[in-house]
């Protein structure tokens, strides 16, 4: 032993010596910690009958990021059981892999937004939207009125969709084809909505949680 703390003490006694050695760890273990990450895209699919955004979603989503929704809404139910009671199953990898940028989020000043699709109407998501303490009283969400007098914007979606082909969204050449037309006469509004109600229309079933598709 008395040999080996003579090394430690050649270490500790100079500073450049122990920068350098220390940075050399902390490089292997970042290492380890990192590489694997490059190949997770790879392994992850796409859950059962998750499809990519359609036109209008696509473009209620780059809304939402626009607008900064994230700062106060999470998309991501974590495997915690007050999470699973409120919102329902928790979310998996394969749900989220046409999210780019992924609007998993950390901070919740409203409630978590992965399952809303579906949860109230259309004209619910209208009315709150324009004036959110209309239905709920006491909410501190700030209204998005103007909203429903802008139009979507249409002029890159078609290039939007191609890059995300690129990417590995399975779109095909008439998806792309026919997005301008599905675009027409479309107000932000609604493409805020049809966003809103897709979110988590795929949740995986009960099953598939619980045969150990873990987040
Ligand atoms: C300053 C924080 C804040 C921002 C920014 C914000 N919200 Fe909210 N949101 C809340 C709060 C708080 C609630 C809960 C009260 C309520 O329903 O209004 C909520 C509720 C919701 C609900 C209902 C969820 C449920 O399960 O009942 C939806 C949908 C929603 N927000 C969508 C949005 C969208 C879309 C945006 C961006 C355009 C947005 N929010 C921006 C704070 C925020």
């Amino acid at each position: 032993m008395a040999g080996g703390y003579k090394y430690f003490e050649a270490v500790e006694k100079h500073a450049g010596l122990l920068g350098i050695l220390t940075a050399v760890m902390v490089s292997i273990g970042g290492l380890a910690e990192i590489t694997p990450l490059f190949m997770a895209a790879n392994t992850v699919k796409a859950a059962e009958g998750l499809k990519p955004y359609d036109p209008l979603r696509l473009a209620g989503k780059d809304i939402y990021v626009r607008e900064g929704c994230y700062l106060c809404h999470s998309q991501m139910i974590r495997a915690l059981r007050a999470e699973t009671e409120r919102y329902g199953p928790y979310s998996v990898a394969g749900e989220s892999v046409y999210d780019r940028p992924f609007q998993w989020g950390s901070k919740r000043t409203g409630p978590d937004l992965a399952r809303v699709g579906g949860k109230y109407s259309d004209e619910w998501q209208r009315v709150h939207l324009i004036d959110p303490r209309s239905v709920v009283p006491d909410s501190n969400m700030p209204s998005y009125a103007w909203l429903s007098n802008a139009m979507v914007d249409a002029a890159d979606i078609q290039a939007r969709m191609r890059v995300l082909r690129t990417l590995g969204d399975p779109y095909s050449d008439e998806d792309i084809a026919g997005a301008k037309s599905a675009l027409e006469g479309k107000t932000e509004m609604d493409a805020m909505i049809a966003y809103l109600q897709g979110l988590g229309i795929n949740r995986p079933t009960e099953s598939a949680a619980a045969s150990g598709a873990a987040p």
